[in-house]
């Protein structure tokens, strides 16, 4: 017996900035944002820490579970960098939840949602712990290169989090690494050593936006079959899609290669741009408010990102 889903939460950082909004500070326009990525606006934090927004989704996942902070047993953070180095942003999300329990971050770029379920199937099956809580947070316009156009008008900041509890949801799980450090990257500040011999570079994300499309569509499509054999179902199974919000255009080519009819394929790229590892738990978070799920509905969430990771799960909603 693996975990089903008990709690759902988000947080979204306050400010909107549109298309319209970044073409009056850099040389873009709303038509080559939206074109090329089905972008309209992203959220951007101002006020809010990554800490903060981490934090705000947790509680709300853990009110919906209706569950107590003394019964988690272990906290999951998915994240590439949180306001701290150490200690892990679970640590800051545990603190200020009262949970005592070990907590620790997993960095698998936009693909960490989904690492974490992998670690917490691992866990929950073995019998060592039935509730975790898995949180996401990234603060993207913290890590892009505001002067590189063609990749800070892709993101977003937000936070979103999931209570998993022993249960049956759980129908398979796949996750993969396909090593490449170069496609995207983003340098880590050197410190102060006064040994360090190397070279200190722009502590910025970098990405190779062809590259990465093509490893996208290709990683996708590999990890929804491996996951469909693991699980013994086919996509005539699959009541909503909920793939990680990178490119409208990835998401429209995946989903016509499914054979997967548009209402059953779920976005919010349009508002919320790409939030790595938060992406796909704020679009679940969101839909599972909005009622859009039924008992017995079999939910395919699919994510890749740095690194290269990539991963997909399917999960029958039992809430
Ligand atoms: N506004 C206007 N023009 C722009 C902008 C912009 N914001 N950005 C780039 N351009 C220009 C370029 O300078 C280039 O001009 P040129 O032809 O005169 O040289 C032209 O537009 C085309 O640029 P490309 O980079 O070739 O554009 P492309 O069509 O490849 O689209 C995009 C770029 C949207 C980034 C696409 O490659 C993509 O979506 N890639 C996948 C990204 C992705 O999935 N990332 C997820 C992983 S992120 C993670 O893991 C953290």
């Amino acid at each position: 017996m693996s975990f089903r889903i008990s709690g759902t939460g988000s947080r979204l950082a306050e400010k909107v900035v549109t298309n319209d909004d970044l073409a009056k500070i850099m040389d873009t326009s709303d038509e080559w944002i939206s074109t090329r990525t089905g972008i309209r606006s992203r959220h951007i934090s101002t006020y809010e820490t990554a800490g903060y927004l981490a934090v705000e989704a947790a509680k709300s996942a853990l009110s919906d579970s209706g569950l107590k902070a003394e019964d988690i047993d272990c906290v999951i953070c998915a994240t590439m960098r949180g306001d701290t180095f150490t200690p892990a942003t679970a640590c800051k999300v545990s603190e200020e939840l009262g949970i005592r329990a070990p907590a620790y971050d997993v960095n698998a770029a936009c693909s960490g949602m989904i690492y974490a379920f992998d670690i917490a199937d691992g866990y929950i099956r073995s019998g060592k712990y039935e509730n975790i809580l898995v949180v996401t947070v990234e603060q993207m316009s913290k890590l892009v290169d505001w002067e590189d156009r063609a990749s800070c008008v892709l993101f977003g900041d937000g936070a979103g989090a999931v209570v998993l509890q022993k249960g049956d949801g759980l129908k398979g799980i796949h996750i993969s690494c396909a090593p490449s450090t170069t496609m995207i990257y983003g340098d880590s500040f050197c410190g102060t050593s006064i040994y360090n011999t190397t070279q200190e570079a722009k502590p910025v994300l970098h990405m190779q936006g062809q590259e990465v499309y093509k490893f996208a569509v290709s990683a996708m499509m590999a990890e929804v079959d491996a996951v469909l054999e693991r699980a013994g179902l086919t996509t005539a199974d699959i009541d909503y899609f909920l793939p990680h919000q990178a490119n409208m255009r990835i998401i429209d080519g995946a989903a016509k290669r499914l054979g997967l009819k548009p209402e059953r394929v779920l976005t919010n790229i349009q508002t919320c741009g790409n939030m790595s590892a938060t992406s796909i738990s704020v679009l679940l978070d969101e839909y599972a408010k909005k009622n859009t799920f039924k008992r017995g509905d079999k939910l395919l969430l699919v994510a890749f990102g740095a690194g290269m990771t990539s991963g997909a799960c399917i999960v029958e909603w039992q809430a």
